[in-house]
């Protein structure tokens, strides 16, 4: 029988920059590897600032010319979403925090990692770095660091008996 699709969440600040560029390169990974049945994607924000909008131009346009193109509009996240997701992946350590403060269950805290330490390159506990009052060369860097991440995320949820480190 074929398995239920695993659900991730990437969570920002404010779901427009940092977690859509997160969701737009793992939708990305999922077309390329042929896994688009295997995940479901979604992203959110832990504030209401930017509601209803769509991915920050400055995002949109590093995806468009990377082939990635971003889509969705922003949302909160929802109590709900720590029943609907199997992951809910912060993008820094704030969001991290926020996501576990609001985690309704010791269930729903243990779905929430931050994405960086799904690098198998990296260090644990770093942060996706917010790029929104900086200049375009952090809308790159943040594309950067989502691919590393989510590419080490897809191995890991391929691979799950195999070293998880960000699950220890
Ligand atoms: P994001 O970036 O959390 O990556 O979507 C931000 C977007 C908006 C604001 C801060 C960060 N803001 O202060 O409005």
């Amino acid at each position: 029988m074929r398995q239920p699709p695993t659900r991730l969440l990437f969570v920002c600040l404010g779901n427009i920059c940092r977690s859509p560029t997160a969701e737009g390169v793992m939708r990305h990974l999922l077309k390329r590897n042929d896994l688009q049945a295997a995940l479901e994607v979604d992203s959110a924000g832990t504030g209401d600032w930017h509601v209803g909008e769509p991915p920050d131009q400055r995002s949109a346009a590093v995806g468009a010319r990377r082939g990635m193109p971003l889509s969705g509009k922003a949302r909160q996240v929802t109590a709900a979403d720590f029943q609907r997701f199997d992951l809910l992946l912060a993008m820094d350590r704030s969001n991290h925090q926020n996501l576990l403060a609001m985690a309704p269950t010791p269930e729903a805290r243990d779905k929430v990692h931050l994405l960086r330490d799904f690098d198998s390159a990296g260090q644990r506990g770093l942060d996706v770095p917010d790029p929104y009052y900086g200049g375009p060369e952090g809308f790159d860097a943040v594309f950067d660091i989502c691919v590393a991440a989510c590419e080490g995320l897809l191995l890991h949820l391929q691979n799950k008996d195999r070293a998880p480190a960000a699950m220890e």
